[in-house]
């Protein structure tokens, strides 16, 4: 048990090791639709995402879904969103299934949270 904690602390941080702007394999699947400078793709940027109101950078034409979601993002409602996308946000027009994979879930919400 102790083994198996110590390794999961370890997770992030070694992901993170080379430089805190590294993204994890997982986030490939991501970046084909969001940048994480400040520029929207098919998808809106992701730079500042955490903390943000949902729906709310600047010129991305959002769902009616996600423009009235009205939280803002933090690690337990994107694991939650990226789990399952139709459920969390009902309605949203993000083209995706979800990651159901819990352990690249959190390489990527920890992740974006290096996105200021
Ligand atoms: C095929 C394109 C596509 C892929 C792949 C995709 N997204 Fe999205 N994403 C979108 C679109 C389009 C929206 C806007 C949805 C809406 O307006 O309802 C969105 C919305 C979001 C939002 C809400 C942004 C905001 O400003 O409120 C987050 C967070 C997000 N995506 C994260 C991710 C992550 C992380 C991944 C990878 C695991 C991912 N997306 C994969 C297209 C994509």
């Amino acid at each position: 048990m102790r083994t198996i904690l110590f390794v999961a602390a370890l997770l992030p941080v070694s992901v993170f090791a080379a430089s805190p702007a590294t993204a994890p394999a997982a986030f490939a699947q991501c970046a084909a639709c969001h940048s994480v400078t400040g520029s929207n793709g098919v998808g809106p940027s992701l730079k500042g995402i955490m903390g943000r109101k949902a729906g709310s950078f600047p010129g991305f034409r959002y769902s009616r879904a996600m423009k009235t979601y009205g939280k803002s993002w933090d690690k337990t409602n994107l694991a939650a969103y990226l789990a399952n996308p139709q459920q969390a946000v009902p309605g949203n027009t993000m083209p995706f299934a979800g990651v159901p994979d819990a352990s690249q879930r959190a390489a990527i919400v920890n992740y974006l949270a290096t996105l200021k």
